[in-house]
């Protein structure tokens, strides 16, 4: 069986298109959605994810602004950026690029974005607010895995699903989504990570089997049951001399010999990584929304003000 190639590239550029429409038909009145970026330190991968970040916000036609932090800023410094961002009306979207240098701090930086401006779904609230199944803003990879499914008709509504890897920012709270009673959910989830037992014996049992434990070749041809769906979040960098960067990007699936074996499959690159991109894209559209229907009533009541 050769895989269905499930092509997140080409799905995010659909979901950009739409988004862009969007994007203008808010400027048209009046507002222009803005994503603030702070940066902290000068690891590689996370200026190069900036870098796409911003690069998308100005295709769809959006604000961003980038404070870059050297590695050395103290939490109070880290802080009085995010404030400044919370108090900014420019800004709509704010995100903080994970990890910081001192992953100490990450959880105080967090706690301090406004949360009606927390566009990465983060925030202790916007994470309380999804476990429930309130409207929030959902974290970016899991609601971009969420649309390749839903855009290439895998139904989740029963099925068994594996998530290996528990990371805050992708495995729970994609198993927790994937287990709600919604149009995305309904699946019964495993959620393995590096202290599961005997890996092997709860990935064979998946009929889509998600791979976002962050090490490469982590998921074999062996661990896959024929006929399943598998999605790949890993983004490992491995060196390779004919690149021009002197690198290349692998997932956490063994790609050659598993495409070989199940129905479908995402590709590293051009699987989830453009979508994450593109849901971050489509809650900055979000916020402003809302933010503009604020503006709009507030406004209202102004009038009604002036008028009594
Ligand atoms: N680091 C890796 N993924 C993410 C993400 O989705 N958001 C942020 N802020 N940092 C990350």
């Amino acid at each position: 069986m050769t895989a269905k190639i499930l092509d997140g590239k080409a799905i995010a550029q659909q979901m950009r298109a739409e988004l862009k429409a969007a994007t203008a038909q808010l400027k048209a009145q009046g507002v222009t959605p803005g994503l603030a970026v702070l940066l902290v330190g000068d690891n590689p991968a996370s200026r190069s994810y900036v870098a796409a970040k911003e690069k998308a916000c100005a295709e769809a036609g959006m604000h961003s602004e980038e404070v870059r932090l050297p590695a050395t800023a103290t939490q109070e410094q880290i802080l009085a950026v995010v404030q400044r961002f919370n108090l900014d009306p420019r800004v709509h979207g704010i995100l903080v690029q994970l990890p910081l240098p001192d992953t100490a701090m990450e959880q105080a930086v967090i706690a301090m974005i406004d949360p009606a401006k927390d566009v990465d779904g983060f925030h202790p609230l916007s994470v309380g607010r999804m476990m429930l199944g309130l409207p929030t803003f959902l974290p970016c990879t899991p609601h971009g895995i969420l649309h390749i499914l839903k855009r290439s008709g895998i139904r989740t509504d029963g099925a068994q699903v594996v998530v290996v890897g528990r990371s805050n920012i992708v495995g729970r709270p994609l198993a927790n989504l994937l287990s709600q009673k919604s149009e995305f959910g309904n699946a019964t989830v495993t959620l393995c990570h590096t202290r599961t037992r005997d890996l092997a014996k709860h990935t064979l049992q998946a009929d889509i089997l998600i791979a976002a434990a962050g090490r490469a070749c982590t998921i074999t041809a062996e661990m896959v049951r024929a006929g399943a769906v598998v999605i790949d979040v890993g983004v490992n960098r491995v060196p390779d001399a004919t690149a021009k960067a002197g690198y290349r990007l692998i997932g956490d699936v063994d790609y050659d010999a598993v495409k070989e074996k199940v129905a479908a499959i995402t590709p590293v690159p051009g699987g989830v990584g453009p979508m994450t991109i593109t849901m971050l894209l489509f809650n900055t559209l979000e916020s402003a929304r809302r933010a503009a229907a604020r503006h709009a009533a507030s406004g209202a009541r102004g009038d009604w003000l002036a008028r009594s």
